[in-house]
């Protein structure tokens, strides 16, 4: 018997992930269903990625929203369970660490449908991180781990998984910016400065908190004393700046940008001053200096092996680092392992390996 596979995606960094996942898989004898559980519903937060990254149509749309984190993955998890009974998936693949990730592999479990999680075993070892929650219950859950970084492996192996469900293949993110940093180089918006410091900030630890908020934005005012600061701002951040009243201006804030609008000018920074995993990543592959506004990192790789450099919430931190990039003696950094473009073909070889499809056409022969 064939194997559907459904994929569930709901917050912008699950798009980058899944998207080459999809795009892989459709050239094998795999039927696939995509489930969009709408985390994130917001056009420059959702839909502009679908479109940029070439993600099929959502075949449904769970239309959750925002809501506390109980009542989003209850709700999630209400919405999903009858599409699982109605489809009835041979194998489902959940992508990263957001509550969509989480809500669908308990649904998968209870049902005793097979669930495969992509960007398996990162640990930030910080529990007050909702991510770090969903990285656990996630991996505990799933029955394929799909890993990005050595790291992730022996974290994996240490809580207990079976060494034959996990798969060392790579960074699925790095795949979409291998084939669309030529698109995005090329269409790079204009009038923007020759150096300046790129901004993302949305971390509930770093947002909700009007001092915590208050104290990173005075260190953006420092850093826009030395470089123009950029700073694309996520919904959530933009409602507490206005909440607490902070002050903006010298800070050139913009809306959510796209996925290829984004990338262009993360691949020109000076530097990234960021709280995202992903951007962690992605800068890493680019060679651009990252400054982390966190105490750690679920990502060791990009520290160890890469350009990124956790400053935490020390000012003074920031400003020997960023003193030393704008200086001209940054941290130089190499790529990782298997960071290469071709881990989704690697998860496509061990589907292709491990479960039954109906038919495989000719040109499906995936290689590495
Ligand atoms: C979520 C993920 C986080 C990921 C981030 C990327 C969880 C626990 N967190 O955080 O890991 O890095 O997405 O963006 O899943 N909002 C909008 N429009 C939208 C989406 C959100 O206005 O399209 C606003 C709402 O006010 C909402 C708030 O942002 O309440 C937070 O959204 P939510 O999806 O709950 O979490 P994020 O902070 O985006």
């Amino acid at each position: 018997m064939s194997v559907d596979i459904l994929h569930v995606v709901g917050a912008r960094p699950n798009f980058m992930k899944a998207a080459p996942v999809i795009r892989v898989l459709a050239d094998t004898g795999f039927r696939q269903n995509l489930v969009h559980t709408g985390q994130h519903y917001d056009s420059r937060m959702s839909d502009i990625f679908f479109r940029e990254l070439e993600i099929p149509e959502p075949d449904v749309n769970l239309g959750v929203g925002s809501g506390s984190h109980a009542q989003q993955t209850a709700q999630m998890m209400a919405g999903f369970e009858p599409v699982v009974l109605e489809r009835d998936p041979g194998l489902v693949m959940v992508y990263g660490d957001v509550n969509s990730t989480v809500a669908a592999a308990l649904v998968c479990a209870k049902l005793r449908v097979q669930v495969a999680h992509v960007e398996a075993g990162l640990r930030s070892r910080d529990r007050s991180m909702p991510e770090e929650i969903n990285r656990l219950v996630t991996d505990q859950l799933s029955d394929l781990l799909f890993t990005p970084s050595q790291d992730a492996n022996e974290n994996l192996q240490r809580e207990g998984a079976n060494a034959a469900q996990i798969h060392l293949v790579g960074n699925v993110m790095i795949d979409t910016l291998v084939r669309l940093l030529p698109r995005a180089l090329e269409n790079k918006k204009t009038g923007f400065p020759e150096r300046y410091a790129l901004v993302t900030l949305h971390r509930p630890a770093n947002v909700d908190d009007p001092e915590v908020l208050r104290g990173i934005m005075n260190s953006m005012h420092e850093v826009a004393k030395d470089l123009p600061v950029i700073f694309p701002i996520h919904p959530r951040t933009r409602l507490r700046i206005e909440e607490f009243a902070i002050a903006t201006q010298g800070i050139q804030l913009c809306e959510p940008l796209s996925y290829l609008e984004f990338l262009a000018l993360e691949a020109h920074a000076t530097v990234v001053l960021t709280d995202s995993g992903g951007i962690q990543e992605e800068t890493t592959f680019l060679g651009v200096r990252c400054l982390t506004l966190r105490e750690n990192t679920e990502r060791p790789v990009t520290v160890e092996v890469g350009t990124n450099i956790l400053v935490g919430s020390s000012m003074e931190r920031l400003r020997e680092e960023l003193a030393n990039i704008v200086s001209g003696r940054p941290k130089k950094g190499s790529i990782p392992v298997l960071w290469d473009g071709c881990a989704s073909q690697r998860i496509a070889e061990v589907l292709l390996r491990s479960l039954p499809i109906a038919s495989i056409p000719a040109a499906a022969v995936v290689s590495g």
